[in-house]
């Protein structure tokens, strides 16, 4: 290690000093190895969100928030989403490189026959309110699995990883098509093998016993194309929480679990579906949307433009670039005549403020990709409550993918962040009075 791959630390108030190894990327912004500070000097770093830290090192997705680039296993992901698909993608992603025609078949087959549920799996669902989230009911079907499997995986074999990735990857559209199903008082309908990844799964949330639904092609391509965008986004909060949840050992189904129930949040998955909640809002309501941008903007307001800014992108978020045409595209097909064209209209004129608004351009809040893919699921018929469920069954591979990484990294270790304390010091207990 030359003297120029590191960084020296002073401590100003003993004069102790520290060397600290400089670590370089393929790509990307290098890293400071801080292993040996509390060691060495006695200090903690503090940075809350993780601002500043890279937790791991990781060979799954590259992302560049100033230029806006995405890359899978180094491929643009403008580049995957006009020529590959999302099994495809799920192969890369786990496997490191994109499949030979006949590892994309074997692959295929595999999934396709694991997509069917353990018979006993269905009285899960009963267990739960009829209103019940559907994000709840994954959260805990997926958790369920564990059950199912606990005693068949051993995490340290390879072979049994990757088994645990292909069930997970086959049966999550299952089980999230009935999470929706047991929601509407409509019985299950079992998965269909003649069908691609996102035909079957339009099938499983719409067919009814009485009649089959035919998916529209444009549909099924614009879900397949949701699929792939949201397929990894390397060390989000519900990867990280994977991650975490994972290094003490878990069971991989519990694990998926936790990250289901951190994507839920409005600030991560749930931004698509809280992007409709706030549309219906604008429309419903008597004010404009001029009205909305400058509560958006207003300090003292807690309302935020949802689908509007990204922690990383700081300068587009390239899978919106991507997704937006697409979102255009539909809804110029549809017509004014839809039930939700109004809606689609704030969405435009939201779009278009926001654009050339100075406090969103000064601050580099662009729409992000679930701005768009929240009104391309409205125009598909998705029901509002199922916008994160999709995401969900789009980042499992992400997730299994981080998962399994994490394993087999031989400098990873149970994740345990520090604290800076700032509560009581040691007291007393109070005796009592007399
Ligand atoms: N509307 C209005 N102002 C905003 C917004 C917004 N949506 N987002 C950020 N700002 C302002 C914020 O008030 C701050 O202003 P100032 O510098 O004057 O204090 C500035 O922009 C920087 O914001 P920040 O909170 O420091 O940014 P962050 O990186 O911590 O937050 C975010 C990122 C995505 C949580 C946030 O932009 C947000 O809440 N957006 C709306 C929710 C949303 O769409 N989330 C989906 C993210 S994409 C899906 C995914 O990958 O999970």
């Amino acid at each position: 290690m030359s003297k120029k791959d590191t960084v020296t630390l002073i401590d100003n108030s003993t004069g102790k000093e520290i060397e600290l190894p400089i670590l370089h990327p393929t790509n990307g912004i290098s890293t400071i190895d801080v292993r040996q500070l509390y060691r060495k000097l006695g200090y903690f770093t503090y940075d809350p969100g993780f601002l500043s830290t890279a937790s791991c090192h990781s060979s799954i997705t590259y992302l560049d928030g100033l230029n806006g680039e995405l890359q899978y296993g180094g491929y643009p992901i403008e580049q995957l989403a006009d020529h590959s698909n999302f099994l495809e993608v799920c192969y890369l992603l786990l496997e490191g490189e994109l499949p030979t025609k006949e590892e994309f078949a074997e692959f295929k087959t595999i999934i396709t026959e694991h997509t069917m549920l353990h018979e006993a799996l269905k009285r899960f669902y009963s267990g739960f309110r009829r209103d019940a989230h559907p994000m709840a009911i994954m959260v805990g079907v997926v958790g369920a699995l564990s059950a199912f499997y606990h005693d068949e995986i051993d995490i340290h074999d390879p072979k049994h990883r990757m088994i645990a990735a292909h069930q997970l990857i086959a049966k999550m559209p299952t089980i999230a098509a009935w999470s929706y199903r047991y929601s509407h008082g409509l019985p299950f309908e079992y998965p269909r093998n003649h069908l691609d990844y996102a035909s079957n799964f339009l099938h499983m949330m719409f067919s009814l016993p009485t009649v089959a639904y035919v998916p529209d092609p444009v549909f099924v391509k614009a879900l397949d194309l949701i699929f792939i965008l949201h397929a990894d986004h390397e060390q989000n909060a519900s990867t990280s929480t994977v991650r975490l949840t994972g290094s003490s050992e878990a069971n991989p189904f519990a694990a998926i679990s936790a990250g289901i129930a951190s994507l839920w949040g409005p600030a991560h998955g749930g931004a698509n579906e809280a992007v409709i909640r706030m549309l219906t809002d604008i429309v419903e309501s008597d004010n404009d949307v001029e009205y909305y941008i400058e509560r958006a903007k207003n300090k003292d307001d807690r309302f935020r433009l949802m689908g509007f800014g990204h922690r990383i992108y700081k300068n587009y978020d390239p899978r919106a670039r991507i997704i937006r045409k697409t979102c255009h595209e539909l809804l110029t097909g549809l017509g004014s005549s839809n039930e939700y064209s109004d809606l689609f209209k704030a969405a435009m004129e939201l779009e278009q403020i926001a654009l050339e608004d100075e406090y969103f351009i000064s601050r580099n809040l662009y729409p992000n990709v679930d701005f768009y893919s929240g009104i391309i699921l409205l125009a598909m018929g998705v029901p509002l409550n199922m916008f994160t469920v999709i995401f969900a069954v789009a980042r499992t591979v992400g997730w299994v993918s981080h998962w399994d990484e994490m394993i087999q990294d031989p400098e990873s270790r149970i994740g345990r962040p520090r604290q800076l304390y700032v509560g009581a010091l040691p007291r007393d207990y109070p005796k009592d009075s007399d």
